[in-house]
């Protein structure tokens, strides 16, 4: 099957600053691959390159099987590539079922399908977003980017901010969302453990570097090789 997102020796950065290098991802429908790596590794970076936001420095970056040379947002959003960014970027004077009809897109998804597939967000769908709890608005985050009916989410630290506790309702919710509606995620993630539970491929960046990139279960089933790459990170 054809990938949807295909990178090969992908480099990615800011001018002539390659911030992350030689990137090998395929982003097939229904997968999760998650990306793993300490502050400033170039998690961010590459899901930018990924939806369009900035040009691919070198190597390849396909979608839907196309090379894409340039940065062109608007386009790989047509093809039906998704970002959540880390900000959430909510209307917040409006409410949730107002946010999701904003976002909506010819051949998406309704807002009721949406609120299926998040109960609590249905329970506070008439709630100004900006009254919501954190956790609620990076439901309505997520909810904004499934009614576009998308094939790819790039979802960028859902979890930031927020408690422990609502983390762990949240992070398994990529996994749902994934296997009710096909679409393939990559899903960059601080919590490790989280990560890899939902995930079916890990990658893992350290300095810009992939140093790990295998199945999620081969990697959550031996903690010490994640822990390693880590602390190459602050003592190299
Ligand atoms: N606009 C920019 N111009 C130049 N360098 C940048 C720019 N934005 C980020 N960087 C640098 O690129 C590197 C990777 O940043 P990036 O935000 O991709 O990391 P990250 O893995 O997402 O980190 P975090 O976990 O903190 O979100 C960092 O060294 C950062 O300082
Ligand atoms: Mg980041």
């Amino acid at each position: 099957m054809t990938a949807l997102i295909s990178t090969t020796n992908l480099n990615v950065g800011y001018g002539s600053l390659a911030v992350g290098r030689n990137i090998n991802i395929d982003v097939r429908p229904g997968e999760v691959t998650c990306v793993l790596g300490p502050n400033g590794a170039g998690k961010t970076t590459l899901l930018l390159t990924l939806a369009g936001f900035l040009d691919p420095l070198a190597g390849e970056l396909a979608i839907n099987g196309v090379v894409q040379k340039k940065a062109n947002p608007q386009k790989i959003n047509e093809n039906g590539v998704v970002l959540i960014p880390d900000n959430r970027a909510l209307f917040t004077q409006l409410n949730p079922v107002e946010n999701l009809k904003l976002a909506y897109r010819k051949g998406g998804r309704t807002v009721d399908e949406v609120l299926d597939l998040f109960p609590a967000l249905r329970e506070r769908s008439r709630v100004k977003a900006g009254m919501l709890s954190g956790g609620e608005q990076q439901m309505l985050a997520m909810g904004r980017g499934i009614v576009q009916g998308p094939k790819v989410l790039l979802i960028d630290e859902m979890s930031m901010g927020l408690a422990p506790v609502i983390v762990e309702q949240l992070v398994p919710l990529v996994r749902q969302v994934s296997d009710q509606t096909g679409a393939g995620v990559v899903l960059v993630e601080q919590h490790v453990r989280l990560a890899l539970e939902v995930a079916d491929t890990a990658v893992v960046i350290v300095h810009g570097d992939v140093v790990l990139q295998e199945s999620a279960a081969a990697l959550k089933a031996d903690p010490k090789r994640m822990e390693d790459a880590y602390l190459g990170a602050s003592h190299g």
